[in-house]
């Protein structure tokens, strides 16, 4: 099984590249199918997730033609079968929104219900809400979600918690319902506005996305359409604090500055330099960093996926720093991997109390999740000695060529074999 080993102790330095936004790709790619012409994606970053759900529509007819490693089309013409099973749906919950496409479009759709996760229980009821205010009806039978309609029209659906895939669903069913849909309490991440723009390059009628009432006006078909996705806003912030924590100076090119805005201003908040150009943030550490506290919230606020990430930046940092996790209730299953590298950490309820200790040391780890998988990369990245991430294909999920963009920022980082003691030997001499 493949691990990295990262030799800790290197400041990052140089200039990095952000792929396209994993979360958008993944929405974006399933309201590809809406239409019946070819689509056109650029920037789709290369992870595993995006991977199997190509898989998932290539599996019910859809064509899908690569022209480079991060551009395709999607022709949704041929899909002949509104079935997708479990195989799919266990590997990326994310394929559920074939769900609302599959709906929105051919007016039946049977997918697997995912089961809950690594970081908590992860129920669908509003994404069922949503399909219900356009007239679907929705059963639960033999492990499948069978949503159908003789004809969906447009509805108003109030949703109970903001919820970024019950949003992206309902739009997506909605696109080509007969009439106008609202969805109030709707979730306004970039990647629900990246969904919409999409969906409106191809001839949909929404307005108000990024806001809390999203307004669509149902047409009749969508049409063909070319459209790059935004960077990822995640893996900026990876890349921001890997940069942070391990006092470098880092250039992160192809992002929209104001998506980061949140964890600049953390950044800041802790003693770090963040300088804002118009598609790039440099970000300088030149001394130990300031402890703070953390509260994650849907956008704008602190994103869920940046927790594990700035619990590990805090691990270091002077002081008692304070994480309280408000979205997933299970998303501290990597606070004894970071322990096992000397951080000092307690887990009461939702929150997390760091104590700042000077500095960490190199541990066999295990990624718990994705998120969590790159937290226990930035510890490596500053722990003394050795650390092996192992299960690193919960990272892979989401961080494209991410021991390649490491290096090239002088990280001494390896994906190696864990059974491949010769190349192990290789990494160790040369970094050592
Ligand atoms: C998306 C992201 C994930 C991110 C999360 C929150 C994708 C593929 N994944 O996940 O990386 O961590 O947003 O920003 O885009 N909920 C319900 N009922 C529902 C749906 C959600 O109770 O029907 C709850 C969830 O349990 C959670 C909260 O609402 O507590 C937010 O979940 P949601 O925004 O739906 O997350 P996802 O779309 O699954």
């Amino acid at each position: 099984m493949e691990q990295y080993i990262i030799k800790g102790g290197i400041s990052l330095a140089g200039e990095v590249n952000i792929s396209g936004a994993k979360n958008a790709a993944l929405a974006i790619i399933a309201a590809a199918i809406l239409a019946d012409e070819k689509v056109k994606i650029e920037n789709v970053p290369k992870v595993r997730d995006v991977e199997v759900l190509i898989q998932a529509i290539d599996g019910i007819g859809a064509g899908v033609e690569y022209h480079n490693k991060n551009t395709l089309t999607i022709y949704g013409k041929s899909i002949n079968s509104c079935v997708i099973d479990y195989d799919y749906i266990r590997k990326i919950r994310a394929s559920y929104y074939l769900l609302g496409a599959l709906l929105g479009k051919y007016k039946r759709a049977e997918v697997a219900l995912p089961g809950g996760c690594n970081i908590g229980s992860r129920p669908i009821d509003q994404h069922i809400k949503g399909f219900e205010a356009l007239g679907a009806t929705v059963k639960i039978e033999h492990g499948m979600i069978i949503a159908e309609a003789e004809s969906l029209r447009g509805g108003h659906v109030y949703f109970d918690g903001v919820s970024v895939g019950a949003t992206i669903n309902t739009m997506l069913a909605a696109c080509l319902a007969e009439g106008q849909s609202v969805l109030e309490n709707a979730a306004k991440e970039p990647h629900v506005v990246d969904v919409a723009n999409f969906l409106n390059s191809m001839g949909a009628n929404i307005k108000g996305a990024g806001t809390d009432v999203i307004k669509i006006l149902g047409v009749e078909k969508l049409h063909g359409s070319e459209y790059s996705i935004i960077p990822d806003q995640i893996e900026a912030g990876t890349f921001m604090f890997a940069a942070a924590a391990t006092k470098g100076n880092v250039l992160i090119k192809n992002v929209i500055p104001k998506h980061l805005e949140a964890i600049t201003a953390k950044l800041i908040e802790i003693g770090v330099i963040v300088e804002e150009y118009d598609d790039s943030v440099r970000v300088i550490a030149n001394e130990r960093l300031l402890h703070t506290h953390v509260k994650t919230l849907v956008y704008p606020g602190f994103p869920t996926d940046m927790q594990p990430q700035i619990s590990a930046l805090l691990a270091t940092s002077k002081g008692t720093s304070i994480v309280t996790e408000s979205i997933f209730e299970n998303r501290f299953k990597y606070v004894d991997e970071l322990s096992r590298m000397g951080a000092s950490i307690k887990v009461e309820g939702n929150s997390a109390i760091i104590d700042g200790v000077e500095k960490l040391t190199g541990a066999v780890v295990t990624a718990p999740d994705l998120r969590a998988g790159a937290a226990l990369v930035i510890a490596g990245l500053v722990a003394e000695g050795y650390t092996n991430v192992e299960y690193i294909e919960y990272i892979e999920r989401g961080y494209e060529e991410f021991e390649y963009k490491m290096q090239q920022l002088g990280a001494s980082m390896a994906k190696i074999d864990a059974n491949d003691t010769k190349a192990i030997q290789r990494f160790k001499k040369k970094v050592s």
